[in-house]
């Protein structure tokens, strides 16, 4: 279906709400940390990257603490925590170590990611059906926290109910497949489009992100539903052409063009 044809298929059918008109967007900054450990040392730091971003707009920063420390190590947690002004997204495995490593750091939001050593990035969504009874109670202590709690899924309507019954605040969609199946795109757009209307419907709050760039991220912002977009390694690669303020302002812009906001409402 071509994508004219599925907006108007599934997304102004299916959306009835009122859409937020900004859409927040989280700087992952997890790939300054990968450049610093190429030769041990602190340069360049990951938290001046937060500290950059947040000064160039970002809305959040976002970093994921590995369980075997590739990129973002604990220090960096606690520096970043310490350090900004805009609230941390901590992206995390759902293990004891790692778990109670937010709760001694304390972040905003508390994104559940699966994880496995060998993979290159996160590869797919968290694993819901079928672990309600286990995943409420190994997560339950962060909510106990008053930390946001966030599963980063698979955009299939399973799943998000999935969420919704083990007390999930946040589904952040996976958008790799839309990202990197050009052939695909299409379909994969509409499958994120009627997952974040669903997620609207049963009242959870839907984020997207993995892979995006300039390219790919207008439909996803266009989306009525998604209120936050986590955004990472594309710009911090992006930050060696033109730097990171500027790469980030630019992310900006193409978000809030794909969100037109006549009111000029936040
Ligand atoms: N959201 C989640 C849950 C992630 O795990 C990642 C990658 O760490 C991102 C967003 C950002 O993906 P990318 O670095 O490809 O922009």
């Amino acid at each position: 279906m071509a994508l004219e044809q599925t907006k108007r298929a599934g997304m102004t059918k299916l959306f009835t709400g009122t859409a937020p008109h900004r859409v927040r967007l989280g700087v992952n900054i997890d790939h300054v940390a990968t450049i610093r450990n190429a030769r041990g040392g602190k340069h360049p730091s990951p938290l001046a990257a937060a500290l950059q971003a947040e000064a160039a707009g970002a809305d959040g920063i976002t970093a994921h603490l590995r369980e075997d420390r590739r990129h973002i190590r604990d220090d960096d947690m606690i520096a970043i925590k310490a350090g900004i002004s805009v609230p941390l997204n901590f992206e995390l495995a759902a293990t004891s170590e790692m778990i109670a490593m937010a709760l001694k750091i304390r972040p905003n939001a508390a994104c559940i990611v699966p994880e496995k050593r060998q993979e290159i990035t996160t590869e797919g969504g968290l694993a819901v059906i079928g672990q309600e009874t286990r995943l409420a109670d190994q997560l339950a202590p962060l909510k106990e926290a008053g930390i946001k709690l966030s599963l980063f899924i698979e955009a299939n309507q399973a799943d998000i109910d999935a969420a919704v019954a083990i007390g999930a605040d946040i589904v952040e969609l996976h958008t790799g497949r839309y990202c990197h199946d050009s052939m695909g795109r299409d379909g994969e757009l509409l499958r994120l489009q009627t997952a974040a209307q669903h997620a609207a419907s049963v009242g959870i709050e839907c984020h997207a992100g993995h892979g995006l760039d300039y390219d790919t991220v207008s439909p996803i912002a266009a989306i009525p539903t998604i209120e936050e977009l986590n955004i990472g390694h594309f710009l911090i690669g992006e930050s060696i052409f033109r730097g990171l303020p500027a790469a980030i302002e630019k992310m900006r812009q193409l978000i809030d063009a794909a969100r037109p906001n006549p009111a000029g409402i936040n």
